[in-house]
């Protein structure tokens, strides 16, 4: 909910201690729920986050027809009737990563209906290549002035290439290539985590699957699927979020039910940086005292190279350590939004196209600022814990989409959305 409480009050100026366990990956749950509908009963995801896109997806699987409930964080999805197959803008506006539930829909029962999905403030992220994939396993798609239309009695399994790397539309191809007819290969396919669980998932419901996690994934379509029951893997982003966090605040944290072998490319610039950190029976041990050292140059990458979600929480660290940074962010044309808002913080930072030129160590002061996306808004947080003084971060409905706990887990003791605004006297 946008408005008077869609904000969090942070003093800055401890280092950051404790233990924190990670919640349940968003990327991984999401697809894994789009999956769920290609079993009519019941399905369940363990340990799935309780964040607002979740939540989204959730509503859109009710819409649909399904029933869903939770216990504690274990997500249960019965889609016997889920034969609805539109899916308003409005659902697709708010939450991109349905437009996954097209390939769903078409495989469970050879229609439906997409709003177009809105851009948004990291990019226009175009759906080419969702219906590229689509329409290569035999679906027809009409693409109208308000969404999408598609049909498509049974998908034909086929050899497809993608020109470029996709998440979205290596899931897409997945969940189309399950249930098809025949033999599908998927080349250039994205090699994230995300796409791996979501093939470990599908297999745990019968699926033919092999290759995932590599760039060429092979499926053998079969005639239907069980139900799934898998624990959501841990959330990688935001592990990497809290280990900034560690490092922006110079403190020590213990990571509980951390994503093991997911943040190796993050880990190196961390390590690069003066970090240091330990994996011990399951948990990672982070030390952040010794971060001190600028990164001349860094780029975003497709996995396995350093995620662009954690392009802001880095830059905000980088704003703290003297000396000059570069970033260049290589997947989203425009992901530098939370740069102007660390500027009003204090931080010296400029964008030239695609890069970011950080001059850190000027001191952050506390004042108001706006996230306007889920990643930016959380490198605001991360500066608020280094400020000097109290930082209000408007829009937390945005950070809310991804983080469940992020206060709490940081030990943000400050008022979550509760302080009516007027009361916050800020410079
Ligand atoms: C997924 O988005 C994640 N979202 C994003 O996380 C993440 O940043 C991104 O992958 C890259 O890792 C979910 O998993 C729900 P892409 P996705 O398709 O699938 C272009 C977060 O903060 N493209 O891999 O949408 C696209 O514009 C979110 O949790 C096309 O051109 O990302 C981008 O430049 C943000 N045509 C590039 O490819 C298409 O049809 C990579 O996008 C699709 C994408």
């Amino acid at each position: 909910m946008k408005g008077l409480n869609d904000h969090i009050r942070i003093a800055g100026g401890k280092p950051l201690e404790g233990t924190i366990s990670i919640q349940g990956s968003k990327n991984a749950a999401l697809p894994m729920m789009a999956a769920s509908l290609l079993h009519r009963g019941v399905s369940v995801l363990k340990g799935c986050p309780r964040i607002a896109d979740v939540l989204c997806m959730e509503e859109i699987l009710q819409r649909l027809g399904a029933v869903t409930w939770w216990e504690g964080h274990d997500l249960y999805m019965d889609c016997t009737d889920a034969d609805k197959t539109e899916i308003p803008a409005a659902f697709t506006g708010k939450m991109r990563s349905s437009v996954v539930l097209l390939g769903a829909m078409l495989s469970r029962s050879g229609r439906g209906y997409l709003g177009y999905p809105g851009g948004c403030v990291i990019g226009k992220r175009p759906i080419d290549l969702h219906l590229m994939v689509l329409r290569s396993l035999g679906a027809e798609i009409e693409e109208r002035p308000q969404g999408i239309a598609a049909s498509c009695k049974r998908f034909q399994g086929a050899e497809v290439t993608f020109p470029k790397r996709s998440v979205g539309a290596t899931q897409q191809g997945i969940l189309a290539a399950v249930l098809a007819r025949g033999e599908t290969e998927l080349l250039n396919c994205a090699c994230e985590p995300e796409v791996k669980w979501l093939c470990v998932y599908l297999r745990s419901m019968g699926a033919v699957i092999r290759g995932e996690g590599t760039s060429r994934i092979l499926i053998t379509g079969i005639e239907s699927l069980g139900a799934g029951n898998m624990q959501v893997p841990p959330d990688r982003i935001v592990a990497g979020t809290y280990i900034c966090a560690a490092a922006i605040t110079r403190g020590k944290i213990v990571l509980e039910n951390h994503p093991e072998g997911e943040l190796d490319a993050f880990l190196e610039v961390y390590r690069k940086m003066g970090g240091q950190y330990q994996g011990k029976s399951g948990k990672l041990i982070v030390d952040g005292t010794g971060i001190k050292n600028p990164v001349a140059f860094l780029e975003t990458e497709v996995y396995p190279g350093f995620p662009t979600d954690l392009q802001s929480p880095l830059m905000a660290v980088l704003a703290t350590i003297p000396g000059k940074s570069r970033i260049r962010e290589q997947i989203f044309e425009d992901r530098y939004k939370a740069a102007e808002e660390l500027v009003r913080m204090g931080a010296h930072i400029r964008i030239e196209g695609r890069d970011a030129l950080i001059e850190g160590g000027y001191p952050l002061r506390g004042c108001r600022v706006y996230a306007r996306e889920l990643r930016g808004g959380a490198a605001l947080i991360l500066a608020a814990l280094a400020a000097e003084g109290t930082t209000c971060v408007e829009g937390y409905s945005f950070i809310r989409r991804g983080y469940e706990h992020i206060c709490q887990d940081l030990g943000i003791s400050g008022v979550e959305g509760t302080e009516i605004y007027e009361s916050i006297q800020l410079p």
